[in-house]
């Protein structure tokens, strides 16, 4: 242990750092009157799409209409399947639902969490249209193997790259995978807008669709070509999300260092840390251990006694999709057996930049002094 045996605050989970760069962008839009959608989301589209090494960019109003719309405008629809990974986020699946369409679950690898390739293959059917590769918690999901899937099998491949901003798969970076990507910028995020999304593809066609259809359906003014929603983002979010995106390669490399520390000072019997793949660049949206039966505490068991020594921490996720009471009637003969193992087992833990050197080693040093 440490000269400081325990702290005196708490460290939270998960804190956004935005200041007088951010401030002061949007003191300029508020004093410009062009609060709503305009031309700082539109700088904001290019920077944010540019960066992800794609074409056209679309910005929304938080990552769960970002899916939406790039569902739909992949054409997604009633009696279509949407093979999704069953542990995730809601929002993951329910924007398939959404569509109309049937979220079919796949099972996740136990040392990525990431969607399990295979898992994907047995679940294609005749009305399968699309793939949804989570990147989760910062690591991208094995691209390329899906990629080859669904090239083999005619269906879309969509990242939901929400939680992976900047992170890469054989040096290819997020948003840049796929046939169309969508992001948040949900205040936890690895860069935020307060709350926005995006849509990030080189498909001009789908780029075209999804702008419509997240603008009431109209390409002209009044001219209303199908049902669309307003999923616009304003200028007022986009102006924070220009600045954030200067600062994301920062962000970037203070999650990396605070997961390195944490990764090599946690010696813990009975806990894994996380895995990297070799070919993924992980961005650490979360750190997320596995606490294995061996260990002397449950994983709720150790939540409440981190939180006590003043450590945040959260369960990402307590329930797979397919045990949701939304989702359970349909799925009720559905074995997923590393997607409920990893609910019970993981822990994320704090490793976003506000955290210092010194907090991650007290944070190994409180799990390490457990026997
Ligand atoms: C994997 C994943 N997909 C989609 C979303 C939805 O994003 P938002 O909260 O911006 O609607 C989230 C947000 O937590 C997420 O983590």
């Amino acid at each position: 242990m440490n000269n400081y045996t325990t702290i005196l605050y708490m460290i939270p989970i998960a804190k956004p750092v935005a200041g007088e760069e951010e401030a002061a962008a949007v003191h300029a839009v508020i004093l410009s009157g062009m609060m709503a959608s305009g031309d700082v989301v539109h700088q904001f589209e290019h920077a944010f799409s540019g960066f992800c090494g794609a074409k056209y960019g679309v910005a929304t109003t938080n990552g769960t209409t970002a899916l939406h719309a790039a569902l739909l405008a992949a054409g997604i629809s009633a009696g279509d399947e949407v093979i999704v990974p069953a542990f995730t986020f809601f929002a993951s699946a329910s924007t398939v639902s959404m569509c109309g369409a049937t979220p079919v679950f796949a099972d996740v690898l136990p040392d990525t969490f990431n969607i399990d390739p295979q898992s994907v293959e047995q679940k294609i059917t005749g009305k399968t249209k699309a793939v949804i590769g989570v990147h989760l918690f910062g690591q991208c999901c094995n691209a390329s193997a899906l990629k080859r899937i669904c090239a083999d099998h005619h269906l879309i491949f969509i990242e939901d790259s929400a939680q992976a901003h900047a992170a890469k798969w054989n040096g290819r970076i997020s948003g840049n995978l796929g046939d169309i990507a969508c992001f948040s910028f949900y205040p936890t995020k690895n860069m935020t807008t307060g709350e926005g999304g995006m849509i990030v593809t080189s498909d001009k066609g789908a780029a075209d669709r999804a702008s419509v259809i997240c603008n009431h359906g109209q390409a002209e003014k009044y001219l209303h070509s199908m049902i669309g929603y307003n999923y616009r983002m304003t200028n007022v979010h986009a102006a924070i999300g220009k600045e954030q995106l200067k600062r994301l390669p920062g962000f970037t490399a203070l999650r990396q260092r605070n997961a390195k520390i944490l990764s090599d000072t946690i010696t813990a019997k009975g806990i894994t840390v996380p895995y990297s793949a070799p070919e993924a660049e992980h961005v650490y949206h979360q750190y997320v251990i596995r606490v294995e039966n061996e260990f002397p505490m449950t994983r709720d068991e150790l939540m409440t006694y981190l939180t006590g020594k003043g450590i945040g921490c959260a369960v990402h996720y307590p329930i797979p999709l397919h045990k949701q009471p939304v989702f359970a009637d349909a799925n009720r003969d559905v074995s997923l057996p590393f997607s409920e193992d990893c609910a019970k087992h993981v822990l994320s833990l704090p490793v976003h930049p506000s955290v210092t050197e010194d907090e991650c080693r007290y944070i190994a040093d409180v799990i390490n002094t457990i026997s």
